[in-house]
Order: C-alpha cells, then sequence, then structure tokens
C-alpha cells in the first residue's frame, strides 16, 4: 500500500474511520497526527459498533501498530478512558499502542476556557466539541503548553502544573468561572501517567525505522479539509491542520516519504457546529435525521446537511494533492427521487468556482445546482462496481469528475464487507 494520508474533504465525519479500518488490513502502522478527542471516528465489526475518539482506528485489526504522533493533543484522563474500553472489548492493545512523547497536554483549564470562550462569544460561538481542543493548541503556539514527556516526570510536571494552574486560575476568575485545583488534577493526572507511560516513545525515530524497513503506513486525518485552521471556513474551525500537510508536521515523517492521499467524502455534506455551510438543505438533513443518520460521534449532536458540494471538494483536492478518493454514504441517497449537486457558487451575478476565504462572503453564496436523476433502489447489497445502479453509477463518476480525482471506493454501509473497490 506504500505510504498513504487518508483525509477528510469536506467538515468531517466523511467516513474517515470506515475507511481507514477498510485500509489497514493492507498496512503496517495507523497514525494519528493532529486533534484530539473532538475527532469521533466510527467503526462497525459485525454488529459491533466501535468509536475511537484518539486511538488510530487500526487498533481493531490485530497486530497493526498504532501511532498517537506529536501533533495531537492529549486529554491523558480521556485516552486511558479509551484505552480500558477496548481492553474491555478484548482488543489488544498492549505492544499495539505508541504514544508520542512531544505530543501536548489537554488539561481540564483548556476545557474549562474552551466553554467560557464559546459562552462570551454568544451568537457568534464556534459549536467547539468543548475537549478544550483550542486553548491546548493556543497554550503549544504560546510555547506555554504541557507535554506527554513532561506528564511522565513526576517532579517537572508537580512543579509546571503548578505554574500553569495558577495563571490559568486568574483567568478563570475574570470569566467569573470556577477555579481549578491543583491536587485533584495532579492526583487525576499523574495517575493517567502512569497508564500511560509504557506506551510513551520517541514516535518520530520509530516511524523512520518503519519507513526505513519498507513499512507501509496509513495517516489517519481528523475532521475535515474545510475545519483546518489554515484552510476552512476560519474561524470555524478547528486549532490544527487537518489537511495532508498536517500528516508529515505531525509525525515527523518527511513528504518526499508519502506516496499517495485519499480523500475520504460523503455522497452528500454534512457539518457540525456554526459556520457556512453554502448546500445546507432542511429536507436532506430531515430525511436523514429520521432514518437515524447523522448525529455526532462525539458530542450527540444533529449534524447539519446538505447536497454534495463540489466547489468545496475540488478545492479540497487541491490544498490536499488528493489522488484518489473513498465516497462514503452513498446509500443515503437511495431514496431520493432528485438529487443535486453543487457546481458553483454565486452571489448576484458574480460567479465563484472556488471557496472565498471570507465567511461573511461564502455565507452569501448561493450554490449554482445540476440535478441527477435518482436510482430509487436500495445499493446496500452491491460489492462491486456492475452490482450498482446505472444511474448510481453515474452520480458517483460525476462527483469524482467535478471534484478532480480518481475514484477508488464507493462505500454503501458502515462495515467493512459494504464496500466497493474501483
Ligand atoms: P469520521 O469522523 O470521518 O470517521 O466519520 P463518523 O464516524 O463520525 O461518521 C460517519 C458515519 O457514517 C458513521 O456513523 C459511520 O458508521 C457511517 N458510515 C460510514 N460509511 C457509511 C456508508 O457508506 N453508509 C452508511 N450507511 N453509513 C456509513
Ligand atoms: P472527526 O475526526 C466534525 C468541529 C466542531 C466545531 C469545530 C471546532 O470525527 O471528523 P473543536 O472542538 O475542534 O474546537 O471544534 O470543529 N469538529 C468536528 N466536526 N467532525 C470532527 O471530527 C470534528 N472535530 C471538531 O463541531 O464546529
Ligand atoms: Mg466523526
Amino acid at each position: 500500500m506504500a505510504n498513504t494520508i487518508l483525509v477528510g474533504a469536506q467538515w468531517g465525519d466523511e467516513g474517515k474511520g470506515k475507511i481507514i479500518d477498510v485500509l489497514t488490513e493492507s498496512a503496517d502502522i495507523v497514525v494519528r497526527t493532529q486533534g484530539g478527542n473532538n475527532a469521533g471516528h466510527t467503526v462497525f465489526i459485525g454488529k459491533t459498533k466501535y468509536v475511537l475518539h484518539l486511538i488510530p482506528s487500526g487498533i481493531l485489526r490485530p497486530g497493526k501498530k498504532c501511532v498517537i504522533g506529536n501533533g495531537v493533543v492529549i486529554d491523558p484522563v480521556s485516552l486511558v478512558g479509551e484505552i480500558d474500553g477496548l481492553l474491555k472489548a478484548r482488543v489488544k492493545v498492549n505492544g499495539n499502542l505508541f504514544i508520542s512523547e512531544t505530543a501536548h497536554l489537554v488539561l481540564p483549564y483548556h476545557r474549562e476556557l474552551d466553554e467560557q470562550r464559546e459562552i462570551l462569544k454568544g451568537k457568534n460561538k464556534i459549536g467547539t466539541t468543548k475537549r478544550g481542543i483550542g486553548p491546548a493548541y493556543g497554550d503549544k503556539a504560546a510555547r506555554t503548553g504541557l507535554r506527554v514527556i513532561d506528564l511522565i516526570n513526576p517532579a517537572r510536571f508537580e512543579q509546571l502544573l503548578k505554574i500553569r494552574i495558577k495563571e490559568n486560575n486568574e483567568v478563570l476568575k475574570a470569566f467569573g468561572a470556577k477555579p481549578i485545583s491543583f491536587s485533584k488534577v495532579h492526583a487525576a493526572y499523574r495517575a493517567a501517567g502512569d497508564r500511560l507511560r509504557p506506551f510513551v516513545t520517541n514516535t518520530v525515530v520509530m516511524l523512520d525505522q518503519a519507513a526505513r524497513r519498507g513499512a507501509d503506513i496509513l495517516f489517519e486525518g481528523a475532521q475535515g479539509t474545510f475545519l483546518d485552521i489554515d484552510h476552512g471556513t476560519y474561524p470555524f474551525v478547528t486549532s490544527s491542520n487537518t489537511t495532508a500537510g498536517g500528516a508529515c508536521t505531525g509525525s515527523g515523517v518527511a513528504p518526499n516519504r508519502m506516496d499517495s492521499v485519499v480523500g475520504v467524502m460523503k455522497a452528500y455534506t454534512t457539518r457540525v457546529g456554526e459556520g457556512p455551510l453554502p448546500t445546507e438543505n432542511a429536507e436532506i438533513a430531515d430525511m436523514l435525521h429520521a432514518m437515524g443518520r447523522e448525529f455526532g460521534a462525539t458530542t450527540g449532536r444533529a449534524r447539519r446537511c446538505g447536497w454534495f458540494d463540489s466547489v468545496a471538494t475540488r478545492h479540497a483536492a487541491m490544498v490536499n494533492g488528493i489522488d484518489e478518493l473513498a465516497v462514503t454514504n452513498l446509500d443515503g441517497l437511495d431514496t431520493l427521487e432528485t438529487i443535486k449537486v453543487c457546481v458553483g457558487y454565486r452571489i448576484g451575478t458574480t460567479r465563484y468556482d472556488y471557496v472565498p476565504n471570507d465567511v461573511e462572503t461564502l455565507a452569501k453564496c448561493e450554490p449554482i445546482y445540476a440535478e441527477f436523476p435518482g436510482w430509487l433502489q436500495s445499493t446496500h447489497k452491491a460489492r462491486k462496481w456492475k452490482d450498482l445502479p446505472a444511474k448510481a453509477r453515474s452520480y458517483l463518476k460525476a462527483i469524482a469528475e467535478l471534484t478532480g480525482a480518481k475514484l477508488t471506493i464507493a462505500s454503501v454501509g458502515p462495515a467493512r464487507e459494504e464496500t466497493i473497490f474501483l
């Protein structure tokens, strides 16, 4: 499989977890390189549902090595909870999970600040997952963050944590929020640190050695292109580089070792949280929610839904260098008579064929639609390209062509076997 970067080509929740699980079969190592437990990646194995937040989805395939890279922000208490959940489900973690020494920590004051800033923003809130992601990356950039390497050094951790809690309690006081107790946080984080210590290593050196041996490495993106801190709909974004470049900086694996980029996208569009979504459509949202679909894997919030937006996915192909496309949730469109696809944006008489940078401009954009006839039959049982209705094949071909990348996977259900390789 060589070294493959997998990214979300839309606003997150494209079905990355499912596709990672499918592709892990031919990988040796799976690496998370950015984000934190704001991610929720769903994998079905048989009828059992797993939702991974920090641990790469590859952990569910026996014998595969999984790495949490330096670019990830880790809430250690939450990570221990996730490890325990997997152990309870009899998934082998020991010997398969590796955690970067230099990944930054999410601390309780980050979560509290995340919440307080959202309250202060009022109707302009971002709609974050309240996992403390923005404040944790903020501390990393301000060089006031604590890292895994500090957590497993008891004397240093105690000293640094004291200073950080003192300063952050002053900020929390200004918000009118409750101060954080040093002793409680210290005890909980030290206990988590002791649990995590056996997994902690220099993952950059480990990945370099693996790459030299010819191992196939799969980089598991979290969130999606339009949540990228640089290329997304700022400020309605997350705080990391969710695009392909983040896989290099967040793992220490150099760009010239990367072989290909797979973009995952739904056959329609969803977004959870605030910010512009040009093709948003209440009827599709109602239809998908009535089917019990499109509720957030991390926060349970109903996702906003809309038609497929090829202006956005073409932009994603550009900033990620997408070579191959995996289209998921094709089956979500099975009951529609007519399916719309956004092929351009318009404000008055001005046409946009790219995603404008100013969110206020983007919010004013009206989609220009092309219409496709629906196939009006179930696609769930299709396992080969020729099993799909001709109209579904035409639709898939059209959205891949509009995006400007090669379609290699179509997904017609959440399970491993509900996958068509082209
Ligand atoms: P991720 O964050 O990109 O991994 O995506 P999520 O797991 O948050 O959300 C994707 C949802 O779609 C999950 O509930 C998956 O089980 C589900 N899913 C993925 N692919 C398909 C598909 O082809 N068909 C159906 N019906 N569900 C899918
Ligand atoms: P996966 O990996 C969808 C969204 C939040 C909010 C914005 C900022 O499952 O695709 P944050 O908590 O990161 O500061 O929130 O980003 N968001 C996601 N939306 N899928 C995700 O992850 C997301 N992670 C963050 O809803 O709009
Ligand atoms: Mg998700």
